[in-house]
């Protein structure tokens, strides 16, 4: 054979056969999380039929599986795979990926690349090495469990008649929170009236868990030597404590969680003296099916009230499956609409402007959506951004978590986050929440239904200044000669059948139309 034949042939593309393809591949990662390492094992099964595959996607961190998803619309060209992990859902857009072939490697990448910042999704290319032949997932046996009793709706605890206050250690602290700063928060929230102005709940978000000790009670970690005594402390400067689990094996930051422990967390957090928990899904999925998620929920729900002790139940799933639909019938007081938010005005406005419409009939005394806990004081954003932050979920009548360094705020951040009036919009007896009128690009007027008359906000989303208007008529105000209140400059205005103002970019003009 002549030479330049051979070397051809050699160099010569090696095309990925669909049957060498087939089968288990995977690749382990260790990257640092909070303070404890992470490792990820990523497993892909596939499962080819000619140029085609579906197959599941299997997450295993730190020894505990944590995301089972479907894979879908694979297809094998040449050297080049391609495929989508679907959300756990089947619901959400899922996630595309592109892989290649390289020395029997398969290396994976994402094919539309978030931006980059904080935020789950990053990825850089990972490479996959094929382990076995298997093409089928199954449920490793340790984590199969009864069937969940069935789902029947619970009437409500009687709690959060009115949007809860509070805050939340996660947006500031993240992993970095203990009992000497949750006290320092506390003492802070009593000085600066913070408490006087209604934020009572104080959370503990993840990050507190220890282990189980012989008898399954969860220890908390040395961050928090004694949770009956932080406990106490915050009761006796009337505040309230609130704790943070979740229904799977892990919670986000993959320490213990309360799956199988439902009924033992509750009683331990009573004994305690906890007032409220937030019970986030994150890795769930490792253990549940989507169908299983209101049951999930309930059964903590019943956990709680059997404990003897009044708990808030705030549920943390990130509204998914229509959590609106089910969250109070399985004993929720309120519920996440969302993903994170982070502190910024693309992601609080995206949050509050575009993710909350229509949900406005599902909320109510006792039963709330949440967009998130606020990021005002945390100095991602302007004064002008944070009042709109704060007004508009006021608007929405949502949980006022605040989330920021409340021992080193200043007097802005302070007076916005203490401004009764607007608090009493949050917080009206009628426990409507708000909903858009009427949007012209970037402008956009919302109203507020009050027990005694009606919010109106007017939002400039935009980038420059504008010339605003609403006239009452629109805001559902029919009497002529209404009271018409500006709540941020605290002025009475003289304003008969509507009003015209220049409102800020990015700002907000809010009043009350009596
Ligand atoms: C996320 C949750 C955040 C925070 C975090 C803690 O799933 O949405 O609010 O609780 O987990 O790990």
């Amino acid at each position: 054979m002549p030479k330049f034949l051979l070397s051809v042939s050699l160099l010569a593309p090696f095309f990925l056969q669909a049957a060498d393809f087939s089968g288990t591949w995977q690749a382990e990662q260790s990257t640092p999380m909070g303070q404890a390492p992470r490792t990820q094992i990523s497993t892909y099964i596939f499962k080819t039929a000619g140029e085609s595959f579906t197959g599941t996607f299997v997450s295993v961190v730190n020894g505990v599986q944590d995301q089972v998803q479907a894979i879908a619309n694979g297809r094998i060209d040449g050297n080049a795979v391609t495929f989508d992990v679907l959300a756990w859902d089947h619901r959400g857009a899922g996630r595309a990926y592109k892989g290649e072939l390289k020395d029997g490697d398969l290396v994976l990448s994402l094919a539309n690349p978030p931006q980059a910042g904080r935020g789950r999704g990053n990825f850089g290319p990972i490479t996959l090495k094929k382990v076995s032949a298997v093409t089928e997932f199954t449920m490793p046996p340790e984590l199969k469990h009864d069937p969940l009793p069935a789902f029947k709706p619970i009437p409500s605890n009687g709690l959060a008649q009115t949007p809860p206050m509070g805050w939340n250690s996660w947006n500031k602290f993240n992993a970095r929170i203990d009992d000497k700063t949750m006290r320092e928060i506390a003492d802070a929230i009593v000085a600066s009236g913070m408490r006087d102005a209604g934020y009572v709940y104080l959370t503990i978000d993840d990050t507190w868990e220890g282990k189980r000790d012989p008898r399954g009670v969860l220890q908390p970690n040395e961050k928090f030597p004694d949770m009956k005594a932080l406990a106490d402390y915050m009761h006796s400067k009337g505040l309230k404590l609130g704790i943070y689990s979740g229904p799977g094996l892990r919670t986000c930051q993959r320490l213990e969680a309360s799956y199988g422990h439902e009924n033992i967390d509750a009683k331990t957090w009573a004994a305690w003296g906890i007032d409220y928990l937030k019970y986030d899904w994150c890795v769930s999925n490792g253990v549940y099916q989507p169908e299983e998620m209101p049951g999930a929920y309930q059964k903590m729900a019943l956990a709680l009230r059997a404990s003897g002790r009044s708990i808030i139940f705030s549920l943390c799933q990130y509204g998914w499956l229509d959590v609106g639909e089910w969250g109070a019938a399985a004993g929720g007081n309120l519920w996440r609409t969302t993903g994170d938010i982070s502190d910024n005005w693309n992601s609080m406005s995206h949050i509050g402007f575009d993710l909350q419409t229509g949900r406005e009939k599902v909320a109510g005394p006792g039963h709330w959506n949440d967009p998130d806990m606020m990021e005002i004081g945390n100095g991602g954003m302007s004064t002008t951004e944070y009042k709109t932050h704060m007004s508009l979920w006021a608007m929405l009548a949502a949980p006022l978590i605040a989330g920021h360094d409340v021992r080193s705020m200043n007097d802005t951040i302070r007076s916005i986050l203490t401004n009764k009036e607007v608090i009493a919009i949050d917080q009206d007896k009628a426990g409507r929440q708000g909903f858009r009128v009427r949007q012209d690009g970037d402008l956009e007027i919302w109203e507020k239904p009050l027990s005694d008359g009606v919010a109106v906000a007017l939002f400039n989303r935009g980038g420059e200044g504008a010339r605003m208007s609403v006239e009452w008529s629109e805001v559902g105000v029919t009497r002529p000669n209404p009271k018409v209140h500006d709540v941020w400059s605290h002025q009475d205005i003289d304003a008969p059948a509507g009003y015209s103002v220049d409102v800020p970019w990015h700002g907000t003009v809010l009043l009350t139309v009596k």
